[in-house]
């Protein structure tokens, strides 16, 4: 076995966990969420994106939630921008990181950015470019890596052309998306050994939606292959609007306790996570749906 004795852990929980909700989230609210999940020991958190917010409504407070951070020294605030005016739009607001996205599916990339893989990547060439040159680190996220909403199947080949393209444009990482939480951890192995093939495995993440209970599993699939980043939602909140049915990420406190059960170390602490997932699904009017939430009392001062 080949298991790395950290992880680093990206909480995705205020973009994609936030972009999904019905109801609006004030500002201040996300905001706090961040402050919450940095105190709690997470140094990556994707706190909104920079998308069109006739698309995605839920993320059109992106540049006063980047105004309200308190941002620490040793925390990386990575925002999701799908072109070159979200670009614009980060870099006013004092980004640093960026991670833009497609799919290894052309039916799921017309209902969620309008536009064919290929149209995707081209779109996304500038993009990296511009933002690399102005200093910005750039991250790469390829959905649908084991099903599509849409056209069901999608062929390992695409998913390792597509890794491969964003690779090239200069992303220090690839983070491959289930989008729709349909994998199980034998396919999750295949596809991560088809993308290591063309990109390096220290600049592979993993990204499993809980639709069908088995992103944990498939997590811990992969880092038996070799991966030591994996991306989360506290209070495992979240799904793609674009992507009818999905449910949110893994939790971050269900991934936390898992690896920490594995002598990994993670940096974070899970009481306090778990105090900030019940609080954010308090704030959205619902119970946390991570196990670990749910099974640890609130400790007592
Ligand atoms: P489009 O309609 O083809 O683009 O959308 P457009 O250039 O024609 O623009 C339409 C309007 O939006 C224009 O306004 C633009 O100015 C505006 P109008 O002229 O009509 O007044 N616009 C923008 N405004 C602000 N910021 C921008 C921006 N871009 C255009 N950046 C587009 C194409 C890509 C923009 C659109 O489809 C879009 O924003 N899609 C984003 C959808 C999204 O956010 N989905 C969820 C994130 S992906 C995900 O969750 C998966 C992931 O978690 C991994 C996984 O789980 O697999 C990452
Ligand atoms: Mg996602």
């Amino acid at each position: 076995m080949n298991i790395p004795s950290r992880v680093r852990l990206i909480d995705v929980g205020p973009r994609d966990g936030l972009q999904n909700e019905k109801q609006p989230v004030p500002a201040a609210t996300k905001i706090e969420l961040v402050h919450r999940l940095q105190a709690a020991g997470l140094r990556e958190i994707e706190v909104t994106s920079y998308v069109s917010p006739k698309w995605v409504p839920q993320m059109a407070d992106a540049a006063e939630v980047l105004a309200g951070l308190k941002r620490a020294d040793d925390v990386r605030y990575p925002v999701l921008v799908p072109n070159l005016q979200g670009l614009e739009r980060a870099i006013a607001t004092g980004v640093t990181d960026i991670a833009i996205f497609t799919a290894a599916s052309d039916a799921f990339n017309r209902k969620n950015i309008n536009a064919s893989v290929d149209e995707s990547l081209e779109r996304l060439k500038p993009v990296a470019e511009q933002a690399r040159a102005a200093g910005l680190k750039v991250r790469g996220y390829v959905s649908t890596v084991l099903g599509c909403p849409y056209q069901g199947a999608v062929p390992l080949a695409e998913v390792v052309r597509v890794s491969e393209a964003l690779f090239h444009m200069g992303c220090y990482e690839i983070s491959l998306g289930d989008t729709i939480g349909v994998g199980t951890p034998h396919a999750a192995r295949d596809m991560l050994r088809a993308v290591r093939s063309a990109v390096p495995i220290e600049q592979l993440a993993v990204h499993f939606h809980d639709t069908y209970g088995q992103a944990l599993a498939n997590v811990y699939a992969c880092i038996e292959e070799g991966v030591r980043v994996a991306d989360a939602s506290v209070g495992g909140l979240g799904g793609c609007p674009y992507a009818k049915g999905a449910t949110g990420n893994v939790a971050t406190e269900d991934l936390v306790y898992m690896l920490h059960g594995l002598g990994l170390e993670t940096g974070v602490d899970l009481d306090a996570l778990c105090d900030t997932a019940r609080w954010i699904s308090a704030e959205l009017g619902r119970e946390p749906v991570s196990h670990v939430a749910k099974a640890r009392q609130p400790q007592v001062a």
